[in-house]
C-alpha cells in the first residue's frame, strides 16, 4: 500500500507542469490532494481530471509571494481535512539572461516567487506540522540550487536559497516529527522550458543551447514521490547532476571552465 493512501497532500504550483504530475500521481496513489495554482482555472482543471479518474482532489487559487494567502490555502485545507501530512512548495517561475542585462525588478520577481514563496509556505506548514507533530515539506529547488548558474542568476540565487532553508528546516524538524526534503532536478520538459522568458536574446536561441537530456514531467513526478517516499534530504535527478555538483564542490577550477562555456556561448546569441 502506498505511504500516501489517504494522506492531505497540498501542491502549490499544482496547475502545470512538474506540479500537476505530482498531483495526478498522488490522486493515483490514493491521496487527497489540494492543487494551489496562481492561475486558478489550471488548478481546476488538473483537479476534474483527477476527480474524472476516481480522485480525490480540490483546487484552489493561491498566490505564493502573500503571506496571507498561503496561509488562507493551509487553513482551508485544514477546515476540509483536518490535517496536513505533506506540503509540496512547488510553484515556480525563472528568467535567462545576463545578470548586467536583467532589470532589478525581473531579479527581485524571480526572488519573490522562488525563495519568498517557498518561505512562506515552509513558515507556515513547519508551524502547523509541528502542532500536529508529523509532516513532510518538499521544497523544490534545481540543480542550479547546488551548482552556480550562469544566465540564470536570480533563479540560483533563490534555489541555493531553497536548498539552505530545506536542509536547516529538516534539522530543526526531526525532533518536531516533521520530515524535509528538497527537490534538486535538471531540466525538465513543461512550459518552463517552452515558454522561456529571457533578455537580449530569443528564447528559441537559448532553448537550442541545452544540450542536457530533458527529463519528461511523469518521469520526473515519480523520482519526487519515490525520494519522497525514502525520505531523502536531497532528490536529485538525472545523474548530470549529481555528476556536476561533484565537479563544482571536488575541482571547482575545472567547474569554473565548464561554467564559462554557458556564458560564453550566450553571448554568441546575446543581441546586443
Ligand atoms: N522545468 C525545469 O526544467 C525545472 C528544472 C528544475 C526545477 N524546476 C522547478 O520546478 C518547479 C515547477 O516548475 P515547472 O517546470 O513545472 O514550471 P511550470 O511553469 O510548468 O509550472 C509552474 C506553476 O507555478 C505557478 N505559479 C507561478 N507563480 C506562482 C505564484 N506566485 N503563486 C502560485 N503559483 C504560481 C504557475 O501558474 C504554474 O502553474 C519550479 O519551482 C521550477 O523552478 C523546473
Amino acid at each position: 500500500m502506498s505511504i500516501f493512501r489517504e494522506k492531505v497532500c497540498l501542491v502549490t504550483g499544482g496547475g502545470s507542469g512538474l506540479g500537476r504530475e505530482v498531483c495526478s500521481q498522488l490522486a493515483d496513489r490514493g491521496a487527497c490532494v489540494v492543487i494551489a495554482d496562481l492561475n486558478e482555472e489550471a488548478a481546476r482543471d488538473v483537479a476534474q481530471k483527477i476527480s474524472n479518474h476516481g480522485g480525490t482532489a480540490i483546487a484552489s487559487y493561491v498566490d505564493v509571494t502573500d503571506s496571507k494567502s498561503i496561509e488562507v490555502l493551509i487553513d482551508a485545507a485544514l477546515a476540509q481535512y483536518g490535517r496536513l501530512d505533506y506540503m509540496f512548495n512547488n510553484a515556480g517561475i525563472t528568467v535567462v539572461g545576463e545578470f548586467r542585462d536583467l532589470p532589478l525588478d525581473e531579479l527581485k520577481k524571480v526572488l519573490d516567487v522562488n525563495l519568498t514563496g517557498i518561505l512562506h509556505g515552509s513558515h507556515y506548514a513547519f508551524q502547523v506540522m509541528a502542532k500536529q507533530g508529523y509532516g513532510h515539506i518538499v521544497n523544490t529547488a534545481s540543480g542550479f540550487g547546488l551548482v552556480p548558474g550562469p544566465t540564470n542568476l536570480p533563479y540560483t540565487v533563490a534555489k541555493f536559497g531553497v536548498v539552505g532553508l530545506s536542509e536547516t528546516m529538516r534539522c530543526e524538524g526531526l525532533d518536531l516529527g516533521i520530515k524535509v526534503s528538497v527537490i534538486c532536478p535538471g531540466y525538465i520538459r513543461t512550459s518552463m522550458i517552452d515558454n522561456m522568458r529571457t533578455f537580449n536574446a530569443d528564447s528559441a536561441d537559448v532553448i537550442s543551447q541545452i544540450l542536457a537530456k530533458m527529463v519528461d514531467p511523469q518521469q520526473a513526478a515519480r523520482l519526487v514521490l519515490r525520494g519522497v517516499e525514502k525520505n531523502r534530504a536531497i532528490i536529485a535527478f538525472p545523474s548530470y547532476v549529481g555528476v556536476l555538483t561533484f565537479l563544482y564542490r571536488c575541482f571547482p577550477r575545472l567547474f569554473l571552465r565548464y561554467s564559462l562555456t554557458t556564458i560564453r556561448n550566450f553571448r554568441k546569441i546575446r543581441k546586443s
